[in-house]
């Protein structure tokens, strides 16, 4: 493993440690004060700020992004991407579907992510060229032909309500061509579950950056693609993802693309 990717994957670690010590005491902390939405903000960011710390040990110069503590800004060509704990809702109600997600960009480009779900002990990681590893696994995308008999992961826009019924008509357009539809609550699982070939495809509106910007490498290096809604690769601005084995990137694309509105086009 690059030594880079080892201070990340050290990193993850200590937070997946943190949610797991709260993800013990959530009921009690919940009874007590009912500050459930509190509590989770706390476990974020105190997993969030163990990141950081080992990561600034490690890499003074390098600049940070993280969801909850905002830019930290230093060398602009290593910025670090930070989700403490992606699947918040899942973690309030102790639906053990939950990851860190770390991910380093050297010039806007992905060269090291992990994804680490403490509750399975799954640890996700990449190096840009070395592959996608589960654990000691080395990971493949799946090798299925076009929708029919797929499993696809999906988001709903809970956060972008607007973006509803454009959304339910994707869905409605990709649910008779598939075996099933998964909406799991963590974008970083879902992607790192493509790459491990538990999911043929993925696609979700408006993700933030921190969402996907370790699984997006994860996918690639196992084989797979990511795109927007045009296919481009702007989803890191957009927020729009498609995700899949080549067959499967195409045929969302495709099925998708008539029910998208002008603005979500890309
Ligand atoms: C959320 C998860 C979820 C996605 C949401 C994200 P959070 O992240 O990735 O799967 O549908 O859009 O915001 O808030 O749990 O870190
Ligand atoms: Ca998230
Ligand atoms: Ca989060």
């Amino acid at each position: 493993m690059h030594p880079t990717l080892n201070v990340a994957v050290k990193a993850a670690r200590k937070a997946g440690d943190i949610i797991l010590r709260y993800h013990n005491q959530i009921e009690v902390l919940t009874i007590q004060n009912k500050a459930s939405n509190d509590f989770v903000s706390e476990v974020d960011k105190a997993a969030e700020d163990a990141i950081i710390n080992e990561l600034k040990t490690a890499f003074p110069e390098h600049s940070i992004l993280a969801e909850e503590n905002g830019e930290i800004l230093a060398d602009k060509h290593f910025q670090w991407i930070i989700d403490p704990l992606d699947g918040t809702t899942n973690y309030l109600h102790g639906f053990p579907q939950y990851a860190v997600s770390i991910a380093l960009y050297e010039n806007n480009k992905a060269i090291h992510a992990v994804v680490y779900d403490p509750f399975k002990e799954e640890l996700f990681s990449a190096s840009k060229g070395q592959g996608a590893y589960l654990n000691e696994q080395r990971l493949r995308v799946t090798q299925t032909q076009g929708l029919s008999n797929t499993l696809i992961g999906t988001g709903f826009p809970f956060k972008t309500p607007q973006y509803l019924d454009v959304y339910l008509s994707t869905f409605k357009a990709i649910h008779p061509k598939v075996a099933g539809i998964r909406r799991a609550g963590s974008a970083a699982l879902d992607l790192a579950y493509l790459a491990a070939g538990r999911l043929d495809g993925f696609w979700e509106i408006g993700l933030n950056i921190w969402d996907i910007a370790a699984g997006v490498l994860l996918v690639k290096e196992a084989g797979g693609f990511v795109g927007d809604f045009s296919g481009r690769d702007q989803y890191l601005i957009t927020g729009n993802v498609v995700a899949g084995n080549g067959q499967v990137f195409k045929a969302i694309l495709k099925t998708i693309h008539p029910y998208l509105s002008k603005d979500l086009q890309r």
